[in-house]
């Protein structure tokens, strides 16, 4: 039993649904799981062989949830580029490609493993490549640390260059044989992943939407009306399709357990089938800003929609949640939707985690969910130290953290009840 004292975070439900913060002295954890949370006296006299860490005012919250991201693409976060699909081409698709090789697919995905767990995060949602071996290297190199992610094997089988193209048989069969091989080990989940629908022939979302069927149990991840000559592309590839969700919904491929990224180019029907159809939605603010793409609209998330906040790296510019928490907050005002720190705080916790169908698991310190939490120091540089020295309540407090934060303020994590080390073990 080990007990954390600092200014403990639990959420009563989403502030973009009504719900509240409510902050405690301490939580208790036990053999990987959320034991208790309340006054640290009553916490310690209940157990007093516990081992006690004081965190002092730091916050402890449950762990950053990144519910879509592109581990292969590590290496190449922050290259200089124009659109989406230039982007892709000059720089994503060379990089995945030197995925083939599997010793280099193991160390990207240790190298990203360390990156997210320095910037506080504790589950993924990612993508892979065309590559079996990526999704094995990534849920290999996750499991010897204990960490809840979830993967799925990328299908493009057009569209794309020469050696990163599947067909629709292949990529029905080396997502079978992941899913039996992994889905439901220790922590790890596999996902239906075609990548998006201009790289796909109706041939191979057909055979996805029949293995999501023949899975249910399985997210699938795609990417949804992330930029306008991306939408016209598609309406052109599908021209008999309403729009570019009814392209996914004709082949099964929305429902519970989808997970759109992006979605920001939605016709007023598409947002209302998103959300009736019980859909989540991955929004990538840092990477709608450094990709060009647009504005996510968060009225959505009010309206019923399931949404988390999530870095898309390396479209996305940083791998800190924290950054990602800045740049949402950022296109709110854009769009004079200025959020609360309360929800940004939600939407990189309890939002991915509800997206990713993990809300009873993970997202939130509850008693019964599991020990994965982020330490997070509220005053980790002097210019954040400074800001927060006016701060009357704990929002306020962290506000300069989630606008100037970054891993500097992650104390520490705890992965599945243990505490692990921060320091980047692999980078070279
Ligand atoms: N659309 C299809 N593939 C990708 C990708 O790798 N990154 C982003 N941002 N958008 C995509
Ligand atoms: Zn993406």
């Amino acid at each position: 039993m080990d007990i954390l004292l600092g200014q403990v975070v639990h959420f009563t439900d989403s502030p973009l649904r009504g719900g509240t913060a409510q902050v405690h002295e301490a939580v208790a954890i036990d053999n990987g799981l959320i034991h208790a949370v309340g006054p640290a006296a009553t916490l310690r006299a209940a157990h007093p062989r516990a081992r006690v860490t004081d965190y002092g005012s730091d916050l402890i919250s449950a762990g950053f949830i990144d519910c879509h991201a592109h581990f292969p693409q590590t290496a190449i976060i922050a290259s200089w580029g124009k659109r989406l699909i230039d982007w892709l081409n000059r720089y994503t698709f060379p990089e995945e490609m030197r995925l083939a090789d599997p010793a280099y697919a193991t160390t990207i995905a240790n190298r990203h493993l360390d990156l997210v767990t320095a910037h506080g995060t504790t589950s993924v949602c990612t993508y892979a490549t065309i590559h079996p071996h990526s999704v094995d290297a990534y849920f290999r190199t996750a499991q010897t640390r204990n960490m809840r992610v979830w993967a799925g094997r990328t299908a493009m089988d057009r569209n794309a260059p020469d050696g990163l193209r599947d067909t629709a048989e292949t990529a029905d069969r080396d997502t079978r044989h992941l899913i039996d091989r992994w889905h439901g080990v220790d922590r790890l989940s596999c996902v239906i992943t075609p990548r998006f629908a201009p790289t796909s022939t109706p041939d191979q979302l057909e055979a996805l939407g029949a293995v999501w069927r023949d899975h249910p149990h399985c997210l699938m991840q795609t990417h949804l009306s992330e930029q306008t000559d991306e939408v016209a592309w598609v309406q052109s590839l599908f021209p008999d399709a309403r729009d570019y969700l009814d392209v996914y919904e004709r082949f099964g491929l929305i429902g519970p357990g989808a997970v759109f990224g992006h979605a920001i180019h939605l016709t007023p029907r598409e947002r209302a089938r998103l959300i009736e159809s019980n859909s989540g939605v991955a929004h990538c603010p840092t990477s709608n800003t450094f990709i060009g793409s647009g504005l996510f609209d968060m009225t959505l998330a009010r309206q019923g929609l399931r949404v988390g906040l999530a870095t898309d790296t390396g479209g996305g510019s940083s791998f800190s949640m924290l950054r990602t928490m800045a740049a949402a907050y950022e296109i709110g005002q854009l769009r004079g939707d200025p959020l609360h720190p309360s929800a940004l705080w939600w939407l990189a916790t309890g939002g991915p985690a509800e997206t990713l169908r993990a809300g009873h698991q993970i997202g939130n310190i509850a008693p019964g969910m599991e020990a994965d939490l982020v330490v997070v120091n509220l005053s980790s540089t002097p210019a954040i130290a400074q800001a927060h020295g006016h701060a009357s309540d704990i929002w306020q407090a962290a506000f300069p953290t989630i606008m100037m934060g970054d891993d500097r303020a992650i104390r520490a994590v705890w992965t599945n009840g243990r505490q692990v080390g921060l320091s980047p073990r692999t980078v070279t």
